[in-house]
């Protein structure tokens, strides 16, 4: 049985390597190749080590949050087990690993209390053992988790007041961790992380906007404006913080990662040209623009009008030109409808930029469907955003810090099924020989990472989504390296996709 089982497994691999000339050597020497994970999909221990509560733990303990019921207490276990996973991604041979910091395990009462020593050991220890085996950190700053305590005190992102506090916890991690960690990136998708905490209700703090939701909490339309704002500013200050006082010292990068949905027009009409270029300012130019050129795009000013708050003088030069580099999260690729000039159904995923995205052309998906909604495999999505990214940006260096397909459990999946994931092995491979096309015509990529290193805590879906190179096992935590990671090894040991 598993002899026949890995023939099979190695025969998936030789058909994929018959069929590609993807190499590791098309991409530049100092390329990262790495894996990605977040603090709160997959440590775990989430009462341990004087850790204190996030806005995640609590939001994920209320009945119907999550769809299977489930929550992070255990998750991965990582916080345990860190020493196996670095050897798993040792044995992969990748070079860098994006993973985040608990904010919540550093100061569990955020500026109120004190810095936590045992947090802070923890990912000290994370830290060495990474570079120990030659693996680069690449750390976020903020994975969506926020310590409780601010989100009860004042509202966490919807105040002013989290600059203060946001700052002062990404200086812990400078003065902490800095010599060590020479990439660094403040938020992870704060665009994602608006829509669905506070335009549809779905993560915390669970709150919606007119028109698009009522779940009971907000409801006005200027809070994921508001709270972009806040987020904005708080990106500036630290970097600013950074690069006065430890960035010459450490000779480190920072930069912000955003989820970026690649959007095609639906027809070749003026209007859906019009629409998709706006669909991307509403969901990339949000939080780009103001970080290279003080302000907000144009588009987003003319319809949003006074729902969109201002920035002063000061504000703007503080603002501009504070990313090394842009992080790059890309999944899905849409089709975009106008709907300024023809009525159509608005959404609260991209209804404020008055249009329609959809999966599907005359009845005809733009790709094959993964196991997210909305996420279907379009491999040359990732060129044309990168492309988009390059020429709005003036080339400023990118990483992909994150890109994955995800299985989606079911009653009749069997665990031999998500083992021998052969499609997303092809899948990473078609999305990387699409980004070395971006690369070859001259984009600043510099890094590509894997979603996720392992099955983990997909937020509001829980456990039955898993986009992991390693199988999990969540009642034993047994790793088990999936086809896909094979894959990734034989392509990373640059012996193209020979077993
Ligand atoms: C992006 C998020 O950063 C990550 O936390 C999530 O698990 C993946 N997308 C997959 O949905």
């Amino acid at each position: 049985m598993e002899s026949k089982k890995a023939f099979a497994v190695a025969f998936s691999l030789q058909i994929l390597s018959l069929v590609s000339s993807l190499d590791r050597s098309q991409f530049p020497p100092h390329f990262l190749f790495g894996t990605a994970t977040s603090s709160f999909q997959i440590e775990g221990a989430y009462l341990e080590g004087n850790k204190g509560l996030s806005n995640w733990d609590v939001f994920s303990h209320i009945y119907g949050h999550i769809n299977d019921g489930s929550n992070a207490d255990i998750a991965d276990d990582h916080y345990h087990r860190y020493l196996e996973d670095i050897e798993l991604m040792h044995s992969l041979g990748v070079n860098a690993y994006r993973f985040s910091i608990s904010w919540s395990r550093i100061l569990p009462r955020g500026r109120f209390g004190d810095v936590n020593p045992v947090g802070v050991a923890f990912y000290n220890s994370l830290i060495d053992a990474l570079v120990s085996k030659g693996i680069q950190p690449f750390v976020t700053l903020n994975h969506f988790d926020v310590p409780h305590e601010l989100e009860v005190r004042y509202g966490a992102w919807l105040s002013p007041e989290i600059k203060k506090d946001f700052a002062y916890f990404a200086e812990v991690c400078f003065r902490e961790f800095g010599d060590r960690v020479k990439f660094w990136t403040t938020f992870n998708e704060p665009n994602l992380m608006i829509k669905f905490g506070y335009i549809i209700g779905r993560y915390p703090p669970g709150r919606c906007s007119k028109p698009f939701g009522n779940c009971g909490l907000g409801n006005s339309s200027l809070e994921p404006y508001i709270v972009a704002h806040n987020i904005l500013l708080s990106h500036a200050i630290t970097v600013g913080i950074y690069r006065s006082k430890y960035q010459a010292k450490q000779g480190g990068s920072i930069g912000i990662v955003i989820s970026t949905i690649w959007y095609e027009p639906l027809t070749n009409t003026t209007a859906d040209h019009l629409a998709a270029q706006r669909a991307r300012s509403f969901e990339n130019a949000w939080f780009l623009d103001p970080l290279f050129f003080g302000d907000y795009p144009s588009e987003m000013r003319e319809i949003l009008a006074s729902s969109l708050p201002t920035f002063t003088s000061e504000e703007k030069k503080l603002l501009q030109n504070k990313l090394d580099f842009i992080g790059i999260n890309h999944y899905m690729a849409l089709y975009v409808k106008d709907c300024m000039f023809s009525s159509c159904a608005l959404d609260g995923y991209n209804g404020n930029a008055l249009v329609f995205a959809t999966g599907e052309r005359n009845g005809i998906p733009i790709g094959e469907q993964t196991g997210m909604p909305r996420a279907y495999v379009v491999p040359d999505g990732i060129e044309k955003a990168v492309t988009y990214m390059k020429q709005r940006y003036n080339n400023t260096p990118m990483y992909i810090t994150e890109n994955g397909y995800a299985q989606q459990i079911n009653s009749s999946i069997t665990v031999n099924k998500l083992i021998d994931d052969v499609e997303r092995a092809k899948y990473i491979h078609d999305y990387l020989a699409s980004l070395s096309s971006a690369i070859r015509e001259g984009a600043d990529v510099r890094g590509y990472f894997v979603w996720s290193l392992m099955d983990n805590f997909e937020w509001l879906f829980g456990y039955t989504l898993r986009f992991g190179l390693h199988y999990v096992d969540f009642k034993t935590q047994e790793r088990i390296p999936k086809l896909s990671a094979r894959w990734y090894k034989n392509f990373l040991e640059g012996s193209n996709l020979r077993t």
